[in-house]
């Protein structure tokens, strides 16, 4: 039976020192899991090592921590693997969760984070009306859009990984906000309008996720929080037309009217079409829009100094040499009647092709 390394991070708050290293050898089969390597220790070594676990099969969610710095189930990680992936082949290390305080050794306190964001969302359904007589009728095609996440197991480890709540404790966060889209996409949900209103006007809300991936890539039950994210936006721009306090709806229409326009994104004309809801008159004449501008003249300053930006670049941008193409695609995405999503979650036949060829490009040769 191999023998495998752990490296764990120790804390015990009643003992008055600052946490410290433990290394602990302990034999398993290789396909067993770095939580069968910690339960181990445990019974065998040092029963005060804290750990919180329970079904030992990814389901419960309570096993979260960091194994060799990436946020993840201990049961769900194969003991062999952790120990192929950790820093130059030595012993494995686990820490606690990050973004929480922690309690004891490996775990953290989720009330005071995790569960507090997903309270802030107000995680249950606010109908409109008189209940019917018997139960709600529902599209399929309604809850095929929020099973992805009702599929979390809360188990944190997103929250964990999320790189905008190391820097803004306050953010709502992805566990939350994928919460928030399973109400939000549900037809019976009376507060749609209200939900979306509430999460773009937080400056900790749907606006404050900078697209990092990681909880897409550490979720263990491919909830894709950032994905939830991106349809509450979606929702509270492209159907509500939410224009929020935190320029959200502004930088994106600037964003998609740039792409639209020069197919490669026009730094020196975001900035003024994000602060006047993607107008560029708006943008520079607008009091509260120029207040803003002036606001960021210096982080300007900076990228010029740094050489990602040149005056004549941000007064003369290029368009992309095949612009038409960028063109076509939004052309026949605008022609749907109803907005196109892609849910990866569900795995199905794509119908025929969804971009139609212009018919200058059907006539002339492949
Ligand atoms: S994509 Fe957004 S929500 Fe997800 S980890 Fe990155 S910043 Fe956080
Ligand atoms: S979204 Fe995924 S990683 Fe985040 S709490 Fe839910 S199951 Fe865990
Ligand atoms: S022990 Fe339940 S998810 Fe790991």
């Amino acid at each position: 039976m191999p023998d495998y390394t752990l490296k764990v991070r120790r804390f015990d708050p009643d003992s008055g020192e600052a946490a410290y290293w433990q290394e602990f050898g302990v034999g398993l089969d290789p396909e067993r899991s770095v939580l069968d390597g910690i339960l181990q220790v445990k019974d065998d070594q040092d029963g005060s090592l804290a750990i919180r676990c329970s079904c030992r099969a990814a389901i419960c969610g309570s096993c979260g921590v960091r194994i060799n710095g990436k946020s993840a189930l201990a049961c769900n990680t194969r003991i062999s693997d952790a120990a192929a992936r950790s820093p130059g082949g030595g012993s494995i290390v686990v820490e606690p969760m990050g973004n929480m305080p922690v309690l004891k050794d490996l775990v953290v306190d989720m009330d005071a984070v995790h569960w507090k964001k997903v309270q802030r969302v107000v995680p249950w359904l606010l109908p409109e009306g008189d209940p019917p007589e018997r139960e709600y009728i529902v599209p399929a095609e309604a809850m095929i859009d929020v099973t992805q996440s009702m599929a979390c197991i809360h188990c944190g480890v997103c929250v964990s990984a999320c790189l905008s709540l190391e820097v803004d404790p306050e953010f709502i966060g992805p566990a939350a906000l994928a919460k928030a889209y399973r109400f939000v996409g549900d037809p019976r949900d009376g507060q749609t309008e209200e939900r979306l209103k509430d999460l773009a006007e937080d400056p900790h809300g749907i606006y404050d996720c900078t697209h990092c991936f990681a909880c897409i890539e550490v979720c263990p039950k491919d909830v894709a929080p950032m994905s939830q994210i991106m349809r509450l936006r979606r929702r509270a721009t492209g159907d509500y037309e939410i224009k929020d306090s935190n320029n959200g709806y502004g930088h994106e229409k600037g964003f998609t009217d740039i792409i639209e326009k020069w197919g490669t994104l026009h730094e020196a004309q975001l900035l003024p079409r994000s602060f006047g809801d993607g107008s560029m008159i708006k943008g520079q004449t607008e009091p509260g829009a120029v207040k803003q501008l002036v606001e960021s003249l210096p982080t300007a300053a900076r990228g010029l100094k740094a050489g990602k930006i040149s005056p004549r670049k941000a007064l003369l941008h290029p368009k992309l040499p095949d612009q038409k193409q960028v063109r076509r695609i939004f052309k026949t995405i605008e022609s749907k009647e109803e907005r196109l999503e892609l849910n990866l979650y569900i795995v199905g036949e794509l119908g025929e092709a969804e971009v139609e060829p212009e018919p200058d490009e059907e006539a002339s040769p492949s």
